[in-house]
């Protein structure tokens, strides 16, 4: 096993003591939160009752695999915890998400849950949020007029770069609600509730990257320790 794997279960396998009998939880997308489903599954099969509602198709999938027992926003709209993986982490616990394609779907999860933690390895934490390329979700009708709209807003506030329309297998990627994603390549962003409002108020973003005050919890596993950091 590589040693990034090792990072992403040591994280996975620190969240999993928060995780009570009888939780309703929000299950998260990508490879980090894929090793927690592989250890939530095996609690589930040694007799803990869990329920939960997958951040993404492909979540879904793996969770089945595993009989990790699934349900819905509709049928359980409340949850209790939320752990999901992330692309970067600020000293305020504000997050880039969407690497994975499915911020929109994480974004409601974490937003239904009493509690949401963030497992990742330290390499995803960072000063300032930017250097990973901001996912931001849009409805692919008016798609130019709707970077134009990106690209001005960023301008505004001092953010340039480039606006790449995410591929994937050399064609463009469609999320699991039918939207597209545009990667934007900002930079360094000094003031990211500024640019989420900013983005916000463009009618073909459906949705940004950002997660600002969502995560509760942040457990950070390192070479050396696991660190556990919380918002106050
Ligand atoms: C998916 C996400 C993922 O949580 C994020 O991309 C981190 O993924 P990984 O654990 O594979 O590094 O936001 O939309």
């Amino acid at each position: 096993m590589n040693d990034a794997r090792r990072l992403k279960i040591a994280a996975a396998a620190e969240a999993l003591s928060y995780v009570k009998d009888g939780m309703r939880l929000g299950i998260g997308t990508g490879s980090t939160a894929e090793e927690f489903v592989r250890l939530l599954a095996d609690k589930v099969n040694e007799g803990m009752s869990v329920i939960g509602v997958p951040t993404s198709e492909r979540t879904a999938v793996l969770c089945r695999e595993l009989n990790v027992p699934l349900t819905t926003l509709e049928e359980t709209p409340h949850l209790d915890l939320t752990i999901d993986g992330a692309d970067e982490v600020d000293a305020e616990l504000s997050l880039i998400k969407g690497g994975g394609g499915a911020l929109l779907r994480e974004k409601i999860v974490a937003a239904a849950s009493d509690s949401m933690i963030v497992i990742a390895d330290e390499s995803k934490l960072v000063e300032k949020l930017g250097q990973f390329p901001l996912p931001i979700e849009v409805n692919p009708f008016g798609l130019g007029a709707t970077t134009l709209a990106i690209e001005a807003a960023a301008q505004k506030l001092g953010l340039s770069g480039s606006l790449k329309l995410r591929e994937k297998d050399g064609e463009t990627f469609v999320t699991d609600g039918g939207h597209f994603i545009i990667d934007a390549s900002f930079g360094r962003i000094p003031d990211s509730k500024a640019l989420s409002d900013a983005l916000f108020a463009i009618p073909g973003v459906v949705e940004h990257g950002l997660f600002i005050g969502l995560a509760r919890t942040v457990i950070i596993a390192g070479a050396s320790e696991i660190r556990t950091l919380n918002r106050p």
